[in-house]
C-alpha cells in the first residue's frame, strides 16, 4: 500500500496484515540477504554493496551491505526533501509549558544540520573523529547528532545526568576531540549545571580540543579562551549548504556507552548502513506510522531509545517526531497527557517506570485530557508488569490502542521482539514475537536450544541482523567475551525469557549482574567500585531488588572499618559518593553496613543470599552450610530488620 503521493514511497515497506508478517518473517529467515537488500533498495546509495552480508560470530565479524557507500543524512534530507521540505520533522516541547515550542520542517532541519556541520568542520572536526554530545533535550542535540553523521564524525551521546567522572571516563575511552554541550539544563523545577560538569571532566582528560556551548538557561559559565565557544559564535557566517561526507557501509556512526556485569561501561559501536536500514524498518512496522501522524517517544537522547526512535528511525521514515525537554510530573502529573492532547499525538512510546510513577496519581490527570488521537502506545526498557500494562492499556489507550511492548538493547540498535501495532496480537506483559529478520532462540545453561512452547531459559539470537553491535570501542575481545563466548555461535543477550503455551515470548529480566533501575542499566561492579572509593569501605556488594516504581532498586552491602562514624553517617556518605562518581541514577536506595559478606569457599560472594535479603523474602534461602562464613548471614538478616 503506497502512502506518499510522490515518487519516493518509503511506506511501501510497511507490513499491513498478519499474513504479510508471516510471509515476511518466513522470507527473512529463508533468504535474509534478499529480504534486507529489498528494504535497502529504498535508500539512496552513492555506491551499491558488493555483498549483502558476511559474518562469523566467532571473531565476531559482521558486515552488512559490504563496500556500499552512502551518507545516512542524505537519506533523511536529500532523499526526502522533494516530498517533505515543508513537513514538520521535529516538534520540540520545552520544559516550561508557558514557553514557546519549536517546529522544524525537514527543510529547516536540513539547513540547521548543514550549518552546524560546517561549524564543526571549521573547528577542526573531520571524518572519523569522536565527538561527545552532553546536552539537554533540545532540538540542537538532534542537529548535533545529524551534523556528526553528515561530516562522518562518530558521536557519543552521554546522558546529561551523568557525573563529571563518568563523563571523563567516556571522553578518555573514545579519545573525543570535541564536546557539544550547554550552559545548563531545565528539568522540572530544577536548573541543572551542565557546562560546570564538563569543565570538571576536562580536568581529567587531555583529548578534547574544542567545546561548543549552547546557551539554554543563561546562567554564567566560565569560557576558556581558545577551547570554548558559544554555539551561535560557531555558526556565525557558516553556509547552509554542506556536501555530505561519503561513508562506507561499515564506517562507525556512533558509540554509546552502556553498563555490563563487569568493569567500566563499554562503548557499543554501531555502524552506518545496517543501523540506518534497521531503525527505519523497525520504526515503520512496530509503530505502524502513517504519513501524517505525530509520533512521540519520551526517552532521552542519551539512551539508545532516543537515538533509534526519536532521531534516526523516525526521520529516516519521514515522520514527525516530538522531543520533550521536561519530566512527566512537571508542572503537574498530567503533563504527558496534556502534550498528547496539544499535538494530537498518534503514537506514544514510554517506559514502564514512567507509567508506574503516573499510576500513583490515579486516573484523574489522564482523564482531564483528550487522548483520542492516540492510535498506538508503546513500552520499552524493562519488563512491564501486568498491572501497569492494564492501566496503560485501559486509561491511556482507552482499551483500543495496541500496546507494543518492545524488547531490545543498546547492543541490538533496534527493536527485536515486539508486537507490530494492530498487526500481530497483544498479550499483556509479553514482548510476543520477533520482528522479521530476527531469529531468537532460548537456550539452557549448556547452550542447548529449547524448542517448542512452555520453555524457559536464556535469550540468544542466532543470526545477524543489520543494526547489531559490531564491537566494543577499543576492545574487541571484550565484545567477544561479553556477547559471543557464553554460547558458541550465538549472540547472548543477558536476558532470561519464557516462550508460553501460545508461542509468545515473555522477557523475564537480566540473568547477569546488571540491574535495571527505571529502565536504566547499571552494572553491580560499577556501583561497587564507586562505593569502594569511600575511605572507610573495605568491601562491598551490590544487588537489585524489586521496586514498585523503578522496577528494580539498588541495595548495597558494605563492610566498613570506621567505628567513629555512625552507620547512618556512613550510609549517607556512601549514597552521596555513588551519586557523585556515577550520577543520581546510580544512587543506592539502601546501604546496609555489615560485618561480613557471605562467601563461598572459593571466595565468591553469594549474591543469591544478598538478593533475598534485599527483597525482604527469606523463603528458599537455600543451603548456607557450604559457605565459608555462614554466621554472617544471621547478622545481615538482623541488620536488615528481618529477624
Ligand atoms: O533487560 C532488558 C531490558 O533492558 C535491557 C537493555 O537495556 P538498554 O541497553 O539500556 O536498552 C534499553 C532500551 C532498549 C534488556 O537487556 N529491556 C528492554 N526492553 C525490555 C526489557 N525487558 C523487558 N521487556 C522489554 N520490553
Amino acid at each position: 500500500m503506497l502512502k506518499f503521493n510522490a515518487n519516493r514511497m518509503p511506506m511501501s515497506d510497511r507490513i499491513e496484515t498478519l499474513r504479510d508478517y508471516t510471509n515476511d518473517y518466513h522470507k527473512s529467515v529463508v533468504s535474509p540477504e534478499k529480504f534486507w537488500s529489498e528494504i535497502a533498495e529504498n535508500f539512496d546509495w552513492r555506491k551499491k554493496w558488493d555483498q549483502v552480508l558476511s559474518w562469523d560470530f566467532e571473531t565476531p565479524k559482521i558486515s552488512w551491505f559490504e563496500n556500499a557507500e552512502l551518507n545516512l543524512t542524505e537519506n533523511i534530507f536529500e532523499r526526502l526533501l522533494p516530498t517533505h521540505e515543508n513537513k514538520t520533522a521535529i516538534i520540540w516541547e520545552p520544559n516550561d509549558p508557558k514557553k514557546n515550542p519549536i517546529h522544524l520542517t525537514y527543510g529547516e532541519l536540513f539547513k540547521a544540520t548543514c550549518k552546524f556541520a560546517n561549524a564543526m568542520k571549521s573547528q577542526g572536526v573531520n571524518k572519523g573523529d569522536r565527538v561527545i554530545i552532553y546536552m539537554p533535550m533540545v532540538p540542537e542535540a538532534a542537529v548535533a547528532m545529524l551534523a556528526c553523521a553528515r561530516v562522518g564524525a562518530v558521536h557519543s551521546v552521554v546522558f546529561a545526568g551523568f557525573s563529571s567522572s563518568a563523563l571523563a571516563d567516556r571522553i578518555n575511552d573514545c579519545q573525543a576531540k570535541m564536546i557539544l554541550t550547554s550552559d545548563g539544563n531545565f528539568r522540572g523545577n530544577k536548573n541543572i549545571q551542565v557546562k560546570a560538569v564538563v569543565d570538571e571532566a576536562l580536568n581529567n582528560t587531555e583529548f578534547v580540543e574544542k567545546v561548543i556551548v549552547l546557551k539554554r538557561t543563561g546562567e554564567a559559565v566560565e569560557m576558556i579562551p581558545g577551547r570554548d565557544l558559544w554555539w551561535d559564535e560557531a555558526l556565525e557566517g557558516q553556509s547552509e549548504d554542506h556536501l555530505a561526507e561519503v561513508m562506507s557501509a561499515e564506517d562507525l556512526l556512533f558509540i554509546l556507552y552502556t553498563s555490563g556485569s563487569t568493569g567500566k561501561p563499554k562503548g557499543v559501536v554501531h555502524t552506518t548502513a545496517g543501523y540506518m536500514v534497521y531503525t527505519y524498518y523497525s520504526f515503520l512496522n512496530v509503530f505502524q506510522y502513517d504519513a501524517d501522524d505525530v509520533y512521540w517517544c519520551t526517552a532521552d537522547i542519551g539512551w539508545i531509545t532516543g537515538h533509534s526512535y526519536i532521531v534516526y528511525g523516525p526521520l529516516l521514515a519521514g515522520a514527525t517526531t516530538l522531543m520533550f525537554e521536561g519530566v512527566p510530573t512537571y508542572p503537574h502529573p498530567g503533563r504527558f497527557w496534556e502534550i498528547v492532547e496539544k499535538y494530537k499525538v498518534n503514537q506514544f512510546y514510554t517506559a514502564p517506570t514512567a507509567i508506574r510513577a503516573l499510576q500513583v496519581h490515579g486516573t484523574e490527570p489522564v482523564e482531564k485530557f483528550d487522548l483520542s488521537s492516540l492510535k498506538v502506545i508503546g513500552s520499552v526498557g524493562e519488563p512491564i508488569n501486568e498491572e501497569a500494562w492494564h492501566w496503560y492499556h485501559e486509561h491511556v489507550g482507552k482499551g483500543n490502542c495496541p500496546l507494543v511492548d518492545t524488547w531490545w538493547q543498546t547492543e541490538t540498535g533496534g527493536i527485536m521482539i515486539s508486537p507490530l501495532a494492530g498487526i500481530t496480537p497483544n498479550k499483556p506483559a509479553h514482548a510476543s514475537l520477533p520482528l522479521p529478520g530476527v531469529q531468537p532462540v532460548i537456550v539452557d545453561s549448556e547452550g542447548n536450544e529449547l524448542e517448542g512452547n512452555n520453555v524457559e531459559g536464556n535469550l540468544c539470537i542466532k543470526y545477524p541482523w543489520p543494526s547489531m553491535i559490531r564491537t566494543t570501542y577499543g576492545d574487541h575481545q571484550r565484545c567477544k567475551d561479553t556477547y559471543f563466548s557464553t554460547y558458541k555461535g550465538m549472540y547472548f543477550t543477558g536476558d532470561g525469557v519464557k516462550r508460553d503455551h501460545d508461542g509468545f515470548l515473555r522477557i523475564l529480566g537480566r540473568v547477569d549482574d546488571v540491574i535495571n533501575v527505571s529502565g536504566h542499566r547499571m552494572g553491580t561492579a560499577e556501583v561497587e567500585n564507586a562505593i569502594n572509593e569511600h575511605s572507610n569501605v573495605i568491601e562491598s556488594a551490590v544487588v537489585g531488588y524489586p521496586h514498585e516504581i523503578k522496577g528494580q532498586g539498588i541495595y548495597a552491602f558494605a563492610i566498613c572499618d570506621s567505628l567513629d562514624k555512625s552507620a547512618e553517617v556512613l550510609e549517607d556518605e556512601i549514597k552521596q559518593l555513588v551519586r557523585k562518581i556515577i550520577g543520581p541514577i546510580a544512587k543506592p536506595e539502601h546501604v546496609q553496613i555489615v560485618s561480613g559478606l557471605p562467601k563461598t569457599r572459593s571466595g565468591k560472594i553469594m549474591r543469591r543470599i544478598l538478593r533475598k535479603v534485599a527483597s525482604r523474602d527469606l523463603s528458599n534461602l537455600g543451603d548456607i552450610s557450604t559457605l565459608l562464613n555462614p554466621e554472617v548471614v544471621d547478622d545481615i538478616i538482623k541488620g536488615a530488620g528481618l529477624d
